[in-house]
Order: structure tokens, then C-alpha cells, then sequence
């Protein structure tokens, strides 16, 4: 069976950009695929993560895998650090890729921004983990939404140096998936930017543990303009804001975008706002109370993290010992281990 991995970071709130972008099409593939799903929590450190709340966060995103559909006895789910060949294989690709491949990255330049003499070498370096993170497995597919598209041709392109430098096929060229009109949800309160975690602005994004006065609250202070919506997609050219509501209207009531925007046409943005809240209420509400259930029981989210990061190991260390074998690194493992 094909493979997938995907990962996402311990920094903050679960917003409905990664529920729509990542979380919901994670829940759609996982029984067609054998999945690993990870909380990648050495990418969270690449920039400064406070102590007394990165454990937390860390089970707080597991609940939020777990609550948005994921069964974590199919699939595996776990937490990055756990499994320490995902490092040791990071550093491998550091020798692989080149400067002028990371230096193409919008991403770090976007995150580490005027200040970049400044940026930790972990940012920089980050597309190189995520990389290790999904060919550690030889994972054929890897659902993300639109921002990371750019990061998977990087991880593409390493698999194939490696493979031509060391005259081999260990490698597969993965293939990201990114799926539907809600592969890039935008801010609330600018159609030109993507909903974000680190958006200083809480009513930019709806969060995923938001209730319904929240939900209510943020969506009837969303940017729009004062006409009413269009007859047709045509209509919303230059209207940024109008098309991320129907985006989101559309991705969160299963219907395709063209059926949503006809039966939405002349309509004025605070009715259409009220029934998008009514909606997206309905749909968050469950999910938000199941996390909120299973972040009282971390004992429980552990053992899920613990037996995810067993099963993981137990792909990654075969595959890290060929990589080995392949470089001429002496290994020493079969010798060591009872
Ligand atoms: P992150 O929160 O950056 O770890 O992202 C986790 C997943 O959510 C990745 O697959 C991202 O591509 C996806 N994602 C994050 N923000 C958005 C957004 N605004 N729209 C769509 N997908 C998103
Ligand atoms: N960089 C991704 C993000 O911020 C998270 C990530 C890390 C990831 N490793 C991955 C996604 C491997 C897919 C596959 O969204």
C-alpha cells in the first residue's frame, strides 16, 4: 500500500486553516493509505518555544488529530523528537542539499524576516527535517496545503541527488497532495494573507477549540466590501475576501465552490455571514469537545504519542540502516544490540 506522511507543528491553536487544508483530508485518505501522522515538534524549535508550554502543546494538536476523525490505532501518530532517526537523517540531508536550494525558500524568508543575520541555522535548515520526516519512511504521498508545496519539490529534489550520487533507487520522489478549494484558507481579516498561527491578530483565524460565541464574533467582524455577492466566480475577481468566505463555506459544507458561490449570488454579506457561522458552529462545535475531553486525560494522549513512536521506529530503523550501508557509514548497530 502506498505511504503517507504528514506532520504539524506544536505552536499554538489548531485554526481552520490546518482543519480544512490538512486535518479533514487526513481523516478522508486514512484508510486508504498506511499513514503516519506527526506532531513535528523539532520543527516547532526553530523558533523560540517556551518551555513551560511546548509539552502542552504538543498533546493539545495529538487531541486535536484525534478529535478532528484520525484513529490512532490505524494510523500512527507521535511526536517528531520520539523517534530520533528523523534527526540522525536530517543531518544526512544536510550534506545532500545545497545552499541555492535553500536559498529559494519563501518560506524562511517570509519567517525570518528583516532579520535574518538573526534567523536560528534550525530555520534555515528547516525543509532538509522535513525531508528526513517523509522519506525516513519512504513515503510516497504527503497531504499539506498549498504553503508547503514548495518545501515537498525541495524534499523531491534531495531524494533524487541522494539516489544519483549513490547510484541507487532507495529513495521514492514523493508526491504532496493538496487537495480542494481549501488548500490555502486566508486571514479573516485580509484576504491577501493565509490564515496563520502566528498571526498577531485572534480574529484573524478561527480556532479550532473556539465556541460558538467566538465563532460568531469573528466571523461578523471579517473583512468583506459593500457590495453584495456575485452571480458567478467571475464576480469575485479582486474580491479576496468574498471568495475565502465562500472557500470556506464551500470546504466546510463538503460542496463544490461553483454550487456554493450560485446558490449565495445577491446575497448581502451579514445574511451570508449568519448562515456561514450556523455552519461552521455545527461542524467545529463536536470536534472542539472532544478535544477539550481528551486534553483532560493526558496519561491517555501519551500512550497514544508512546505507541505511535514504537511503531514508527520500528519502519524508520531498516530504512536508516540501508541509508547507512549506502554511504559506507560503518554500522555498528547488529553488534551492539542484545
Ligand atoms: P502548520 O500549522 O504550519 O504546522 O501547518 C499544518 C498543516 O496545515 C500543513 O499541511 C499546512 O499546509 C496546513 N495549513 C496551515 N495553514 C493553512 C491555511 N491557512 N490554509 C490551508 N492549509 C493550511
Ligand atoms: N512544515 C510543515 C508545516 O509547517 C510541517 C511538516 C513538517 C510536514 N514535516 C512534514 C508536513 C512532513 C508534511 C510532511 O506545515
Amino acid at each position: 500500500m502506498d505511504r503517507i506522511f504528514s506532520g504539524v507543528q506544536p505552536t499554538g491553536d489548531l485554526h481552520l486553516g490546518n482543519y480544512l487544508g490538512a486535518l479533514k483530508n487526513w481523516v478522508r485518505l486514512q484508510h486508504d493509505y498506511d499513514c503516519l501522522y506527526c506532531v513535528v515538534d523539532l520543527h516547532a524549535i526553530t523558533v523560540w518555544q517556551d518551555p513551560g508550554e511546548l509539552a502542552s502543546n504538543t498533546r493539545e494538536v495529538t487531541a486535536g488529530l484525534i478529535a478532528a476523525g484520525l484513529d490512532p490505532a490505524d494510523n500512527i501518530i507521535f511526536n517528531q523528537s520520539q523517534v530520533a532517526e528523523h534527526a540522525e537523517l536530517a543531518w544526512i540531508f544536510n550534506c545532500i542539499a545545497r545552499l541555492g536550494w535553500l536559498n529559494r525558500m519563501t518560506q524562511f524568508k517570509e519567517k525570518a524576516g528583516k532579520n535574518r543575520e538573526n534567523a536560528s541555522v534550525g530555520l534555515y535548515a528547516y525543509p532538509n527535517l522535513m525531508a528526513a520526516d517523509i522519506l525516513l519512511y519512504k513515503a510516497t504521498h504527503v497531504p499539506v496545503g498549498e504553503d508547503q508545496k514548495q518545501h515537498l519539490e525541495l524534499a523531491r529534489d534531495i531524494a533524487q541527488k541522494f539516489n544519483g550520487d549513490y547510484g541507487v533507487e532507495l529513495f521514492p520522489l514523493p508526491e504532496p497532495l493538496i487537495l480542494g478549494a481549501a488548500a490555502r484558507i486566508m486571514s479573516l481579516r485580509d484576504g491577501s494573507a493565509k490564515m496563520s498561527k502566528s498571526d498577531v491578530s485572534e480574529n484573524s483565524r478561527i480556532n479550532m477549540t473556539d465556541d460558538a460565541d467566538a465563532i460568531a464574533r469573528k466571523l461578523r467582524r471579517a473583512k468583506t466590501d459593500p457590495e453584495a455577492l456575485p452571480a458567478d466566480i467571475d464576480g469575485l475577481e479582486g474580491r479576496p475576501e468574498a471568495a475565502n468566505l465562500l472557500g470556506i463555506y464551500s470546504a466546510l459544507a463538503d460542496r463544490p465552490f461553483e454550487d456554493v458561490v450560485a446558490d449565495q449570488a445577491g446575497r448581502q454579506f451579514s445574511e451570508f455571514k449568519e448562515s456561514l457561522t450556523e455552519l461552521a458552529v455545527a461542524v467545529l462545535a463536536p470536534i472542539g469537545a472532544e478535544m477539550a475531553r481528551l486534553i483532560s486525560d493526558p496519561g491517555y494522549l501519551d500512550g497514544v504519542l508512546a505507541d505511535g513512536a514504537e511503531r514508527a521506529s520500528n519502519i524508520a530503523r531498516p530504512i536508516i540502516d540501508e541509508v547507512f550501508d549506502t554511504m559506507g557509514i560503518l554500522n555498528l548497530r547488529a553488534r551492539r544490540s542484545p
